[in-house]
């Protein structure tokens, strides 16, 4: 039964002894969740320092990137001289389930020799893995390039297909979940390659062009028409194309961010996407919008209710630029309501662009980090790429919810960086710079103070950097040489002035 509570939100399902009126939102990380997408509808106009790099003087030439429609204009050998600059092509996912990336693959695998003198990783899995090598990702004399080498260093890594990790479990949860309810429907892709082009990632799915997501501040760019990909949405396309009907992709996405217990600038979504034809809705005695939206409420409602047991839920109305309507779905869990995921019916030009005129979709997007820190009680995001025996030996395949037990606390150590700022300043950009050199030693950055000084027109910030280690205790030394190097960096790169 469902009651309505406010505008635009409706709770679905009771459980004895909750409050039905509890509205704090548990917002565990912006950035892993759809928000991202939805709260920004306004954010529109960009300033120059967040203008993505199509804008840039000079673009790259453009790399060949992964995605199905170009592969035919891919080199099926490596007669394009790459192979004698030791260049791998990016050109492939790894789609061996889906029948793909044969003859390219089968040279990249090859190659692979090659580009071990260089720094490479290697994508996918199965038998069908594709290399790519720093080169090609991290280009530090190309403004069109973000990609600092802490990020590349996380391509490749695949957590989600870890069957022991939180993540490979949760994702294996959800896949039982469709498995039981829609037995042999949904197909499963979770080894595609995360560095796709700019149109897949945000004109495929109707980001408009002013949007702040496609912002050089929010996205990592790898060249002027190429992305690490942000959202798993930017395979939504490509598949429609391919025919399929029903799917669910799971990836590592990346976006520039802030840094706490709860942000990071790589994490993983799934995205679910089911087609609907007018037989379907004719012989549901409904239209096609309506019947979608009636599927994917009763779809994820059952997920939820897989995931966290019978909990009270509550759909809130939102805006994604890829579906109309658009719907996040909360939880009441642990006393606060949660954002679940983001979902809607998908825009009809979606589907008529894809080649699936005459249909309608429902379509979901879910952050699996936000979903695994609250079921398996992980109190900070950096711990899911640890590892660490005391913390990798605590989770077993199939074993939802295990609750982490903190193996130990080592004490934080807090500094203070103060400078004014210039127009260009962007917090994304220090967080970035402090990333980079102390890598997963940095547990939180955080504004502790502002002000302008109206004679000098200059404003100052304040911001106290929290080192700590979830290993090991942290010397005295070693931090005082980050923040050094944190300083002289900020200053050189940042066009501040210390203070
Ligand atoms: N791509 C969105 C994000 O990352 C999540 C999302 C929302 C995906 C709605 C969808 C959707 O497919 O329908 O913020």
């Amino acid at each position: 039964m469902s009651a309505l509570l406010l505008p635009g939100v409706v709770v679905v399902g009771t459980r004895v002894g909750l409050p039905v009126l509890a509205m704090a939102t548990l917002r565990l990380s912006s950035s892993s969740s759809s928000s991202f997408f939805a709260y920004q509808q306004q954010k529109v106009g960009l300033t120059a320092a967040q203008r993505p790099p199509s804008s840039f003087p000079s673009p790259s030439p453009p790399l060949v990137v992964c995605s199905i429609p170009d592969r035919h204009h891919l080199p099926s050998s490596p007669s394009s001289g790459e192979a004698s600059s030791g260049r791998i092509s990016l050109g492939f996912c790894t789609r061996q389930s889906l029948g793909f990336c044969t003859r390219q693959q089968s040279w990249n695998r090859k190659l692979a020799v090659v580009a071990a003198a260089a720094s490479v990783v290697e994508v996918g899995g199965g038998g069908s893995s594709s290399t790519i090598s720093r080169e090609e990702v991290v280009r530090e004399d190309d403004p069109t390039n973000n990609v600092p080498d802490t990020v590349f260093g996380k391509i490749g890594l695949q957590l989600h297909n870890r069957e022991n990790h939180p993540l490979g479990i949760l994702k294996n949860a959800i896949y039982s979940y469709f498995d039981e309810t829609f037995p042999g429907v949904f197909h499963k892709v979770d080894n595609l390659l995360p560095i796709v082009s700019v149109k897949a990632n945000f004109d495929d799915v109707l980001t408009p062009p002013d949007h702040v997501s496609r912002s050089y501040n929010d996205t990592y760019y790898v060249s002027a028409d190429t992305v690490l990909r942000c959202h798993t949405s930017a395979h939504q396309a490509e598949l429609l194309r391919q025919g399929l009907t029903h799917f669910l992709v799971t990836g590592d996405v990346y976006r520039r961010d802030a840094i706490d217990a709860t942000h990071y600038p790589v994490f993983h979504q799934m995205e679910g996407l089911r087609l609907f034809t007018q037989q379907e809705w004719e012989a549901a005695g409904m239209d096609g919008t309506a019947l979608a939206a009636q599927e994917l409420k009763k779809t994820l409602e059952g997920l939820a209710r897989h995931l966290f047991g019978d909990v009270q839920m509550r759909w809130v109305d939102t805006y994604f630029p890829f579906t109309d309507p658009s719907y996040e779905l909360e939880i009441f869990f642990q006393g606060k309501w949660m954002e679940v995921l983001g979902c809607g019916v998908t825009q009809q030009q979606i589907l008529c662009n894809n080649g699936c005129a005459g249909t309608t979709a429902w379509a979901f997007g879910l952050g699996l980090e936000r979903l695994a820190m609250v079921l398996f009680d992980i109190p900070d995001i950096r711990l899911f790429w640890s590892n660490d025996s005391r913390f990798t030996s605590q989770f077993k395949s199939g074993q939802l919810g295990t609750k982490f037990k903190s193996f130990s606390k080592y004490p934080p150590c807090y500094k203070d960086i103060s400078f004014w700022i210039s127009e260009e300043f962007s917090e994304n950009n220090l967080c970035e710079i402090v990333r980079g050199i102390a890598g997963d030693l940095v547990e939180e950055v955080v504004l502790i103070d502002e002000f302008t000084n109206p004679k000098k027109g200059k404003t100052s910030h304040c911001y106290r950097i929290a080192y700590r280690s979830m290993e090991r205790s942290l010397t005295d030394e070693e931090i005082n040489a980050l923040q050094a190097e944190v300083r002289q960096q900020v200053e050189s790169k940042l066009k501040i002035t210390l203070r």
